[in-house]
């Protein structure tokens, strides 16, 4: 598997502590772990929301100041803005030639969300396309991992289908092996031997260790063109020319961020706390939280587990906080106020540098612009080299 890492959001709303839990900081060990490109994707936000004002230009900025402020670094990963690599939707175009319409049919969230969204027009074409066009995103950069949320599994199953498709219809070129030959022919005579081998072992046995020691092996091949190791990757499996590969899904842990209810935190159940909520607003909004109902006087004894205050204490709190809490909430030896407040105090502690941060970022626009700006060329320099291989494999080269 490739080491390139792809992932990306929607500029619909501002971002809470359940995207920093859930998301973020796991963004930010991946990028110093491979090679990460993180995307606004602004033309999906259309895809559910054509005809909401809804400012994209702050939003997209506002997110990737976010982005920043919690330690995304622009010089380890390439963060990037969806509409400024147009190279996404000559993909997504060209890839709708070879996908069936029953495939995005059946995707669970083409439904689910019609259900959901039962005010909005999700009839379109757009909408449908949804899917598709992430498939583009992701294969554009031919990404070996996308970190998602379970809710997204489905899209990296439907990419897999379509890169796979796209390669069978398109790399199968006529003298596909007299090329595949010829292209062991050029690796080293040791190399060539142990590529046969393994090539053999998988195709005889379906050894999936030979099949990886031949990916790796391909990998390290200097002496040949890009378009030799796609053949000879697909040779190894029997299919034409692998130019686009299939990404795998990493799974994102459950978001462990409940929010102000108890349930997970989400800006569909009102219960968040953003990034940039000032200290007063995490005050009042934790102060206002529900607690175990049962406690409604001082000396009524409650139970943490019936109540969302404790919740966030597992988030937040070290064992003796912890042990505090259910001794003084179990015995009714404190009141809700007093348990509150050093949730009020972590998280005002969490948030106070990331919102110095967003402030000194706010305050230089231009600065965000030109990190845009970088890792959308960057970006775009990956994109241009695939759509050129698209290009080829299906004949517009003209
Ligand atoms: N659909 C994703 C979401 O709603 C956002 C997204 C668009 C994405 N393109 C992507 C995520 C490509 C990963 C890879 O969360
Ligand atoms: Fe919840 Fe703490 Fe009140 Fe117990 S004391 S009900 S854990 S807020």
């Amino acid at each position: 598997m490739n080491n390139r890492v792809l992932s990306g959001m929607r500029p619909t709303g501002r971002l809470h502590l359940g995207h920093y839990h859930g998301v973020l900081k796991n963004w930010l060990t991946l990028q110093n772990e491979r090679d990460s490109y993180f995307f606004v994707a602004d033309w999906h936000a259309f895809t559910t929301h054509y005809s909401d004002k809804i400012d994209l230009e702050t939003n997209v900025s506002e997110m990737v100041v976010d982005w920043l402020a919690a330690g995304i670094n622009p010089n380890t990963s390439t963060i990037f803005v969806q509409s400024k690599v147009p190279e996404h939707a000559e993909l997504h175009l060209l890839l709708s030639m070879t996908t069936p319409l029953s495939w995005l049919e059946r995707v669970p969230s083409y439904k689910d969300q019609q259900e959901k969204l039962k005010g909005r027009d999700l009839g379109t074409y757009g909408f449908l396309g949804y899917p598709l066009l992430q498939s583009a995103d992701i294969l554009i950069y031919k990404a070996g991992l996308v970190p998602v949320g379970e809710d997204q599994v489905a899209h990296i199953e439907l990419t897999r289908e379509v890169a796979r498709r796209f390669n069978y219809v398109y790399g199968r070129e006529a003298d596909f092996e007299e090329k595949a030959e010829a292209a062991i022919g050029k690796m080293g005579k040791k190399q060539a031997k142990s590529y046969r081998l393994l090539r053999k072992s998988y195709q005889e046995t379906g050894d999936i260790e030979a099949l990886s020691r031949a990916q790796a092996l391909l990998k390290e091949q200097q002496n040949i063109t890009l378009g030799d190791r796609e053949r000879l990757l697909g040779y190894v499996e029997g299919v034409g020319k692998i130019i686009l590969p299939e990404p795998e899904s990493l799974l994102t842990k459950a978001s462990k961020m409940p929010g102000l209810d108890g349930q997970k935190m989400s800006k569909s159940y009102g219960n968040t706390i953003s990034l940039r909520n000032t200290a007063e607003e995490i005050e009042t909004k934790v102060k206002r939280m529900p607690t175990d109902p049962a406690r409604v006087k001082l000396t009524d004894a409650g139970d943490p587990k019936k109540c969302p205050v404790w919740q966030l204490h597992k988030v937040y709190s070290d064992k003796q906080t912890c042990d505090w809490v259910k001794d003084g909430c179990s015995n009714a030896k404190m009141g809700c106020i007093e348990c509150k407040q050093p949730v009020v105090d972590a998280i005002k502690a969490e948030l106070g540098p990331m919102q110095e941060r967003i402030t000194k970022y706010q305050a230089d626009p231009d600065l965000i612009k030109q990190i845009i700006h970088e890792g959308s060329e960057k970006a775009r320099i990956v994109a241009k080299e695939t759509m050129n291989e698209v290009r080829e494999a299906m004949g517009i080269t003209y």
